[in-house]
């Protein structure tokens, strides 16, 4: 079957065995029975596909959202993996509960979430992450990750590491608040945004309105132009690097990590090599966010990935700065 419709970038390429899963015991039968490589797809908005797949495709969907428990502050809710992400944060918002707010609008569903410790605005997920839970592809075994098991970093958690295709996810517990709500407004955008309407102590579904707003003046939407978010991860480098950059570039950003380390925008570095709003056929950089690659019709994955290694080799040339693909190519 053809994986287009199941990747945010629009890639039309296919997979040799396809399966739908929407209960855990049905994902341990197909697991058990399943001899062929396996390839795990969740909201597909994250990943790059330059070949046929030749593996079972297994397509995540299982769905659901409870609560698990209360306290006169917290509430624990459950998703299940196919549950999309940002209506999830939609639920959460006409509960009124709090902490996930400033990730409004990321594409991709709940079971890839942890992979990657999605993060926008200020927020990761890691801050509102209890626990989660996932079947052992090798033993069948159901595992509980907690915080702690899950190591989340800047874009990067376990999954991606040790862990790395031993697991599929099957749901995830976070802890939000009830009251009290604990607001991260502070990210420049979001204070801009509410300055301009004029929100002095917003509600967490003003801060949400922002980030929607924000996010749709940089970001496309995967349904109009094929992408999948940023396509690399913001280079942290040495502070006496970034002091030598700054004679030559006295207006490169930064924001600071630790004593040593700071994290470079890499949309800057792509920007000032000129490759904003560029197009070489129908793969090209976002005209208002070069750290998106898009999809303007019918390119290839191959194609869009020539791009990404002339943006690379671009930027390592000008800024001796390697830049990593924060998205998962295959
Ligand atoms: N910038 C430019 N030109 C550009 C893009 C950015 O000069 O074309 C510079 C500007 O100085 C700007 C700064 O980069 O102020 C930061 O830009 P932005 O706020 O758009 O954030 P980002 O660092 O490019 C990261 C995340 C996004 C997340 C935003 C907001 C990564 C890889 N990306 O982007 O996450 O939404 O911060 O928190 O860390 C994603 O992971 O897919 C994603 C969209």
């Amino acid at each position: 079957i053809s994986l287009q419709p199941y990747n945010t970038f629009g890639i039309d390429v296919t997979a040799s065995h396809y399966a739908a899963v929407t209960s855990i015991p049905q994902l341990k039968e197909l697991l058990h029975d399943n001899t062929l490589p396996l390839f795990i797809l969740g909201g597909g908005s994250n990943m790059l596909l330059t070949k046929d797949i030749e593996a079972l495709v297994l397509h995540i969907q299982l769905k659901g959202i409870s609560i698990l428990k209360t306290t006169n502050d917290h509430v624990w809710v459950e998703a299940q993996a196919g549950e999309n992400w940002h209506e999830f944060v939609v639920w959460c918002l006409e509960k009124d509960f709090g902490g996930i707010e400033n990730l409004s609008l990321i594409p991709g569903n709940i079971g890839t979430a942890p992979i990657q410790n999605i993060g926008a605005y200020g927020v990761e997920l890691k801050d509102v992450f209890d626990h989660c839970k996932a079947v052992n592809i090798n033993t069948l075994e159901e595992h509980t990750f907690t915080l702690e098991d899950c190591r989340f970093g800047y874009r990067d958690s376990i999954f991606k590491n040790s862990e790395k295709g031993n697991f599929i996810i099957t749901s995830v517990i976070l802890k939000l608040t009830k009251n009290n709500h604990e607001l991260h407004t502070k990210y420049g955008a979001i204070a801009d945004e509410l300055s301009k309407k004029e929100i002095k102590s917003p509600t967490i579904q003003q801060v949400s309105q922002a980030v929607i707003s924000i996010r749709k003046s940089k970001l496309p939407d995967p349904k109009e132009l094929g992408n999948s978010g940023s396509f690399f991860k913001n280079p942290v480098i040495p502070i006496t690097q970034f002091k030598q950059l700054q004679i030559r570039y006295p207006s490169i950003p930064s924001y600071s990590i630790s004593d040593e380390l700071t994290k470079v925008p890499a949309g800057w570095l792509i920007e000032q090599c000129g490759f904003k709003g560029k197009r070489f056929g129908d793969a090209g950089i976002h005209q208002h966010q070069a750290l998106v690659l898009v999809n303007y019709g019918k390119a290839s994955g191959e194609e869009i990935w020539e791009v990404a290694k002339k943006i690379q080799k671009e930027v390592a040339k000008t800024f001796g700065i390697s830049i990593q693909a924060e998205v998962n190519v295959y």
